[in-house]
């Protein structure tokens, strides 16, 4: 008896055993935008680095453009383990942490260089673990870039917004900025976006040109005001449980992969944007407006009450810190 199941044991071990161990290990990483952006083309460079050092052990499926999971689903899917990585908007943390909301201060970072400053530094990093009591670790902050307003109005003074209805996404920062100048803001997944615009169920709403260009919202915004006045920047997010437990090995080959990537996503997002921005130029369907310092005055000004508004929940030392990169 002893000895058939020595046997059966050897015997499984030498069939099941080996085909078990060389089953890869899957990473879903799902996500929002088109696959011609900034977080599009960091999950394809992850995708495509990760395969080739470790071939056989570790496969990344990437859903773009909400194919898997929306805005809605995404952090609910990571946390049930349905998938492994997102990078969602750090305007969406809201429900998970009021720390974040820090990123959606309008007019916080004068560019990307002190975003850059302030994501690298101490308490950029200290950020990454915000959320690890409700199980998501950040693996790293990728760019999209700061965003222009657009309208089915021209918008050149704060008081031109006011009435209009203007998208947000799941943030109570930017619903504030925009009821600062008197305008409609509305929560709503990004999928819906431009079937919202071509509607008209809303008037406006506020991209990076990246997502403007690629989900073709120009084509229904007659107006762009090149704003800047504020951050769409992603936090690459994990479940922790699940990072903590792959072999140690394999987690170092990750973490190495993902730190070059994010190096790279943003060395190249201004450059995808700046190219995007001029597509939208060529296209002729709006026209874009330059803002003049005093014009941009009246913007800083009118969104300025919405920093005292959250800045116990952020915190004022951390608003402090962001606000010391500008220079
Ligand atoms: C949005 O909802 O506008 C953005 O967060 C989409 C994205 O992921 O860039």
């Amino acid at each position: 008896m002893r000895l058939i199941f020595s046997l059966l044991a050897a015997l499984s071990l030498a069939w099941g055993g080996p085909a078990l161990a060389a089953k890869p290990i899957v990473i879903k990483f799902s996500h929002v935008v088109a696959e011609s952006t900034p977080k599009g083309q960091g999950a394809l460079m992850f995708k495509k680095l990760v395969e080739e050092r470790l071939p056989g052990k570790v496969t990344v499926e990437v859903y773009p453009n909400s194919s898997l999971f929306g805005d809605a689903k995404e952090m609910e899917a990571l946390a049930l383990g349905d998938i492994q990585l997102i990078a969602p908007s750090l305007a969406k943390f809201d429900k998970y942490t009021k720390k974040l909301q820090l990123f959606d201060l309008p007019f916080l970072f004068k560019d990307m260089e002190a975003v850059d400053r302030f994501q690298n530094g101490k308490d950029g990093k200290a950020l990454l673990r915000v959320m690890e009591k409700k199980g998501f670790l950040g693996l790293g902050y990728w760019h999209n870039g700061l965003k222009v307003l657009s309208a089915n109005k021209p918008l050149r003074t704060p008081e031109d917004a006011k009435g209009l209805k203007f998208r947000v996404q799941n943030s109570d920062v930017l619903v504030a900025q925009f009821q600062a100048v008197g305008a409609v803001p509305q929560k709503m997944a990004f999928s819906e976006v431009y079937q919202a615009l071509q509607t008209g169920a809303i008037d406006g709403c506020e991209n990076p040109w990246s997502n403007l260009y690629s989900q073709k919202f120009y084509e229904v915004q007659p107006y762009i005001t090149e704003s800047d006045h504020g951050l769409l920047d992603y936090m690459v997010l994990t479940n922790s449980d699940f990072w903590d437990g792959l072999p140690k090995d394999i987690r170092t080959v990750l973490e190495k992969t993902m730190d070059e990537v994010t190096v790279k996503v943003n060395q190249i997002a201004d450059d995808i944007n700046q190219k995007q921005r001029g597509q939208v130029r060529d296209s002729g369907r709006s026209q874009f407006i330059q803002l003049t310092p005093a014009e941009r005055a009246a913007w800083v000004k009118a969104m300025e009450p919405v920093w005292k508004k959250f800045e116990d929940g952020i915190g004022a030392d951390l608003i402090k810190a962001a606000v010391a990169s500008n220079k």
